[in-house]
Parts: structure tokens; sequence; C-alpha cells
């Protein structure tokens, strides 16, 4: 799905900017396209970049306490 139409980016180009670490809206738009024009986009990619964030805390939520000590080296 097209998410900005005046730089013919999709939703999968946005997934992809956050996968490759961009953590802020300004980021995802340097990553793809330098700067919104019309900015109608902003706001679809800022809910991207929130529920990437959800998504992420819901996983570390859901990994046992111990599990995680044992990923992150300690005993
Ligand atoms: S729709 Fe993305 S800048 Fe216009």
């Amino acid at each position: 799905m097209y998410i900005c139409l005046c730089h013919g980016f999709t939703d999968g180009d946005v997934r992809g900017a956050i996968s490759h670490g961009c953590k802020s809206v300004a980021a995802v738009y340097r990553h793809l396209a330098d700067r919104p024009q019309c900015g109608k986009c902003v706001p679809d990619v800022r809910c991207m970049l929130h529920e990437h964030r959800e998504a992420q805390h819901g996983a570390a939520a859901l990994i046992p306490a111990g599990a995680m000590a044992v990923m992150e080296g300690a005993d």
C-alpha cells in the first residue's frame, strides 16, 4: 500500500527503513526521500513507528526474566 504519494513509497519501504534502524519520522524520510513535501503521510509513518515500538516492547514482555539473563550473558 502506498504511504506517500509525493515520493511513491509504500508501507514495505517504511518497514524496511525501520528495520534498518530508523527510529523517528525524520530518520525514515532521510532514509527514503530526504523530506516530506505535503506531509499528509507523516501521521501514517508516525503510526508505523509507534506500532514497531509497541511490538518490540510486547515481545520483550513475553520473555521470562531468567531467559533474558541468559540472552544477555548474565547469571
Ligand atoms: S504524501 Fe508524503 S509528502 Fe505528500
